[in-house]
């Protein structure tokens, strides 16, 4: 069954998100508890599995795929997965790409860009050194800024995420794009999303990105640009630069209606929505009836794509979802 993927709303399903690993080496405030029970190894997809699965997609109408974790580079094979489904990219795929924390970037990013890599996501909240690692709980901002130079000279093209966060790292914002105009990067800014359980109220944190936005609007000559990255931002250009500021707003604004993306979680469920429960699982179907199985799995899941999340913030409110980021990928 080669029937190119659509769900009931019409959209059709051009990008794969796939989690290689729950684990980080970081415990980001606004993403992990300090103390967190991951998945035992044995419940992972292997390789050749992920890889599978992954090959498939692509003959279905994938046409982009991200690894994300976790923190995708802890996993061990994560370099040969690469390169494996690198040599979809031209026939089928369009982009393969990757979001990392950069922690251990610098030994990676010419392997990357040899399995086919072109642009790469790299999570960065703060470039100060303390509320960096307050915000990580355990990280080191010059791995992170080497592992974003050496991926630069690599050839790779760098897009920084940066989760808004009230109080936290509400300051630096606007510093965080004049640095990325400086480097030649691109920045984009996410809501904080309530997934899993943290130590902490997520309401005490959330900075709506449309005040941001105002704010950035006095300081930087910003233009809408109609560029589509295939994911959720919507971006506006820094004048006289070549950066996009990308703006994520799940909260105060909704992407759902364009939604290209579903997710492969790393122990093989596949997840239709990032802001709901609901998944199929192809884990099992891979190992009982191969890929006819993973195929019908794929059609019901479809079928059952919601229209859209139902995030809110609110303060005491538990978490929609309560699986973290890390399972799925984001
Ligand atoms: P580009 O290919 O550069 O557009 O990347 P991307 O934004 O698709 O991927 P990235 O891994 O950098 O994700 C940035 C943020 O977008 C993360 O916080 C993701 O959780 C979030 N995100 C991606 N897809 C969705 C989605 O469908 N719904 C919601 N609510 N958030 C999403
Ligand atoms: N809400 C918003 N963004 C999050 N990320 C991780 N957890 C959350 C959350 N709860 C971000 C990371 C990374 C990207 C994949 O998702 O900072 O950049
Ligand atoms: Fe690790 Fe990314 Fe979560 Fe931070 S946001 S704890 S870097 S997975």
């Amino acid at each position: 069954n080669a029937e190119k993927l659509v769900d009931r709303h019409g959209r059709a399903i051009r990008y794969l998100r796939i989690s290689v690993t729950d684990r980080c080496d970081l415990r980001c405030r606004y993403c992990m508890a300090e103390k967190m029970t991951f998945l035992p190894r044995a419940e992972l997809l292997s390789l050749e599995e992920i890889a599978l699965i992954a090959e498939r997609f692509v003959a279905r109408g994938v046409r982009k795929i991200r690894l994300t974790g976790g923190e995708p580079l802890v996993r061990r094979d994560m370099i040969d997965l690469a390169r494996r489904l690198g040599r979809q990219i031209g026939t089928g795929l369009d982009e393969l790409t990757l979001t990392t924390n950069a922690t251990r970037l610098a030994a990676h990013a010419g392997d990357l860009f040899d399995a086919g890599m072109r642009r790469i996501n790299v999570s960065l909240d703060s470039r100060d050194p303390d509320t960096f690692r307050h915000i990580t709980r355990h990280g080191d901002v010059t791995q992170v800024l080497d592992g974003i130079a050496a991926a630069k000279a690599a050839g790779l093209r760098i897009k920084i995420n940066m989760v808004a966060l009230k109080g936290l790292n509400e300051a630096e914002i606007a510093p965080m794009l004049a640095w990325a105009a400086e480097q030649g990067h691109d920045l984009t800014l996410i809501e904080t999303m309530p997934l899993g359980a943290i130590d902490e109220d997520r309401t005490d944190r959330f900075l709506p990105l449309p005040r941001v936005l105002a704010d950035l609007r006095d300081r930087f000559d910003l233009a809408p640009d109609d560029h589509a990255s295939g994911g959720p931002a919507r971006y506006w250009r820094v004048a006289g630069t070549g950066t996009r500021l990308g703006l994520i707003s799940p909260l105060t604004g909704n992407f759902c209606a364009t939604c290209n993306r579903v997710r492969l979680s790393t122990d093989g469920k596949l997840h239709m929505c990032l802001g709901h429960e609901d998944s199929v699982d192809l884990r099992a179907a891979i190992r009982s009836g191969g890929l006819p199985q993973v195929d019908a799995r794929i059609d019901e899941a479809l079928a059952r794509k919601p229209e859209a999340h139902d995030f809110r913030i609110a303060p005491g409110a538990a978490p929609a979802v309560t699986r973290h980021m890390s399972v799925t990928g984001g």
